[in-house]
């Protein structure tokens, strides 16, 4: 069987492409093979990259026997481990799933409101006035102290303290691109990069295992997740191992706070450079009136659709990968079982056929709109759809809702190029997106709303 045409360029040259300039290395591709192509990357199988909303379909479809994406993920079980939802397939993970599910059902999202909302207030007052700084690393501790509060229910004090500094030391370590490679994953006695992360995370494991353990011998319950999992049976009454809990709770700390933090970055990397833009979404918000709830931001309209049009033009994930576990046809072609298949999330999102301009960023495009998955997919789709998209969203909405009616942002370098850096598998604005910012001066009743000039 042969594969789908690609660049016939080495592996490493490919996997230095997909980490150094992940975009225009998919449209090259895509322009010279079209909508499918195969390429190389380092710790993987070949991978058949589609977009043809046909074809994602197609993908989107198994019921994750015959499509594993938990083979395909595997690059990230030594920061998430082997037990994690996001590292195991078939059964086991249709289980996970079943068990983690419940807290994020779109109807809990009211009560974590509050909580999104008191952080944001919390960071916002704490932030310098006047002097640059990365706005990245601002969505980050926001997102970072919302999972850590609704997963382990810690409000404030030195274990929440605690918790959120050693999840953003393995963070950290742990967004250095080249650590996906399976060739850098060597200890060297916690001298090398991956030493380090290794041993700053067993650091947080600890903390996590203790913190299993407190509840379960005091029986301490509340309104958090950890709450819900400890007691959660499985279809033969057992509670989840510990070391179980603990990878599921590493999972929705690192996959719940980096992704929403960056796709907030990137929604005001496009808002602030175009001040028309950013002058209608105030002012649909500013409607909603001076001190909007939490739950009026998130039914936000425009919000909604800023949020999603952010999540659009720039993916934070590139892509949703599948290993096949048997032969199976496939948009066409005949593949063999051990290949990977992979729907890329950005070049479906660019493609003229389903979103005209696709390289503006145009919230309005969502407006009375409701997109096929297949088509726009920010989450990923099928058995495997992101478990915190409704959690995610959610948060976005709240986050810039308040940023835009309290503070006035600025870039701090206006008009200069913003490229793209790569952390771990996420791909944020270079240096983290500099701006400013000022206590917002509202215009008087009757003027239109101010718009910061860049
Ligand atoms: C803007 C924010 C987010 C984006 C862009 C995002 C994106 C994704 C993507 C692309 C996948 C893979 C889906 C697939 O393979 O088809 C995924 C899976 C997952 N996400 Fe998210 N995510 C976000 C926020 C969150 C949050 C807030 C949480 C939890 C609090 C979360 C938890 C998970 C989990 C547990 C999975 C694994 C699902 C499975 O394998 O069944 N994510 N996410």
């Amino acid at each position: 069987m042969t594969l789908p045409a690609g660049p016939r360029i080495p592996k490493l040259l490919t996997t230095w492409n997909w980490i150094r300039r992940p975009y225009p290395f998919l449209e090259e591709c895509a322009s010279k093979f079209g909508d499918t192509f195969t390429i190389g990357l380092a710790g993987l199988p070949p991978v058949v990259l589609f977009s043809n909303p046909e074809h994602v379909r197609e993908v989107f479809s198994d019921d994750g026997e015959t499509l594993a994406a938990g083979a395909f993920n595997r690059s990230l079980a030594p920061l998430l481990g082997d037990r994690s939802v996001l590292m195991v397939d078939g059964k086991s993970h249709l289980r996970k799933r079943k068990l983690l599910l419940p807290p994020f059902h779109g109807e809990r999202m009211q009560s974590y409101g509050a909580a999104m909302a008191e952080i944001t207030e919390r960071k916002l007052a704490s932030l310098p006035r006047g002097r640059p700084f990365a706005l990245h690393e601002v969505m980050q501790d926001i997102t970072l102290e919302v999972i850590v509060r609704t997963v382990f229910g810690i409000v404030e004090g030195p274990r929440f303290d605690d918790v959120v500094r050693r999840t953003k030391r393995v963070l950290e370590l742990g967004a250095w691109p080249p650590l996906l490679l399976p060739f850098m994953q060597f200890e060297a006695k916690g001298h090398s990069p991956y030493g380090r992360f290794k041993a700053a995370s067993a650091e947080s494991d600890r903390l996590i295992y203790e913190e299993i353990r407190r509840r379960r011998q005091t029986g301490e319950r509340g309104k958090d997740i950890l709450s819900l999992l400890l007691d959660a049976k499985d279809e033969n009454g057992e509670v989840p191992h510990e070391d179980e809990l603990r990878d599921e709770l590493v999972t929705l700390l690192v996959a719940g706070h980096e992704t929403t933090a960056t796709g907030l970055t990137w929604a005001f990397r496009w808002l602030l450079d175009q001040p028309a833009t950013f002058a209608d979404v105030r002012a649909a918000v500013d409607a909603l009136g001076a001190k909007p709830s939490p739950d009026a931001l998130a039914k936000s309209e425009m919000l909604d659709a800023t949020a999603r049009e952010a999540l659009r033009l720039v993916p934070v994930i590139p892509l949703v990968g599948r290993i096949l576990q048997k032969p199976m046809r496939l948009g066409g072609h005949e593949l063999p079982a051990g290949v990977a298949v992979a729907c890329s999330i950005y070049l479906a999102h660019r493609r003229a056929a389903a979103f005209e301009r696709p390289a503006e960023f145009d919230p309005t495009r969502f407006l009375g709109k409701k997109l096929s998955a297949h088509e726009f997919f920010p989450f990923g789709g099928g058995v495997r759809r992101c478990i915190g998209m409704a959690f995610a969203l959610y948060e976005m909405k709240i986050v810039l809702g308040m940023l835009l009616t309290q503070v006035d942002l600025r870039l701090a370098h206006p008009g200069r190029e913003i490229g793209m850096v790569r952390r771990s598998i996420t791909l944020t604005p270079e240096e983290g997106l500099r701006v400013t910012l000022r206590d917002r001066r509202r215009p008087a009743a009757r003027e239109t709303s101010a718009v910061p000039a860049n």
